[in-house]
């Protein structure tokens, strides 16, 4: 059976909860991402975006399994740390749709699912708001970090082939890498893309 795709938004969130949190810990372990996930943390991160207006979740599914996982919601619903690069912004912040994570297990990847995830996204963005642009935001890791993988493959090309372009807006947000034993600051930089109207 292939995987299947479906797209859930406002309450019906709120059951993949739990699934999408092991999920996200999981995928998020490696590098460049490297997150000593935390299912408390998980759980009210997860309903914090699940309580959200115009909140989107596009799962993959194999049979009953979530294998990938994919988020977007208006900015203006998300953290101050993410919100503030935008405070100046020459778009409204009220105009501008944020997608959070894909996470995608490695056994699923290379068939066009991540894809998916994006162009779901950006039909909902379109067709089920009034907003002008999208944008997200990927960690920044130095090219010499100890943990980089010998053979790791930035993301970068695959976003710019989804039409996304880099920005010079950079935000925090904090959390536990996996060889550390607090929370630091990592910094993140965003990406957007116009939406078609
Ligand atoms: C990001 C992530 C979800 C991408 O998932 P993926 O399913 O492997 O990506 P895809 O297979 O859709 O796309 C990869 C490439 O393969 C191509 N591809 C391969 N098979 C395909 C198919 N059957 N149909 C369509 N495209 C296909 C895609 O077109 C794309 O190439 P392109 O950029 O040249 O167009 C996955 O790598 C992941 O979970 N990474 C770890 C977590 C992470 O870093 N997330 C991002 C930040 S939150």
């Amino acid at each position: 059976m292939g995987v299947e795709i479906k797209t859930f938004t406002g309450p019906a969130i709120l059951p993949h909860i739990e699934a999408v949190g092991k999920l996200r810990i999981e995928v998020f372990r490696a590098f460049p991402y490297l997150y000593e996930g935390d299912m408390a943390y998980e759980r009210s991160y997860l309903h914090t975006f699940a309580s959200a207006k115009n909140n989107v979740l596009v799962l993959a599914l194999d049979g009953e399994a979530v294998v990938g996982a994919s988020t977007a919601l208006p900015l203006a619903e998300e953290s101050e740390n993410i919100k503030a690069p935008f405070q100046d912004y020459h778009v409204p912040m009220e105009e501008i749709f944020y997608f959070g994570e894909s996470v995608l297990l490695p056994h699923y990847r290379g068939r066009g699912i991540g894809v998916q995830f994006f162009e779901e996204r950006e039909a909902f963005a379109e067709r089920r708001t009034n907003m002008q642009l999208m944008c997200f935001c990927g960690v920044v890791r130095p090219e010499d970090h100890p943990l980089r993988p010998s053979h790791y493959q930035p993301l970068n090309q695959f976003w710019e082939n989804r039409g996304f372009r880099q920005t010079d807006l950079y935000c925090k947000i904090a959390w536990q890498d996996v060889d550390k034993e607090e929370e630091t600051d990592k910094q993140l930089r965003f990406w957007t893309k116009k939406i078609k109207r």
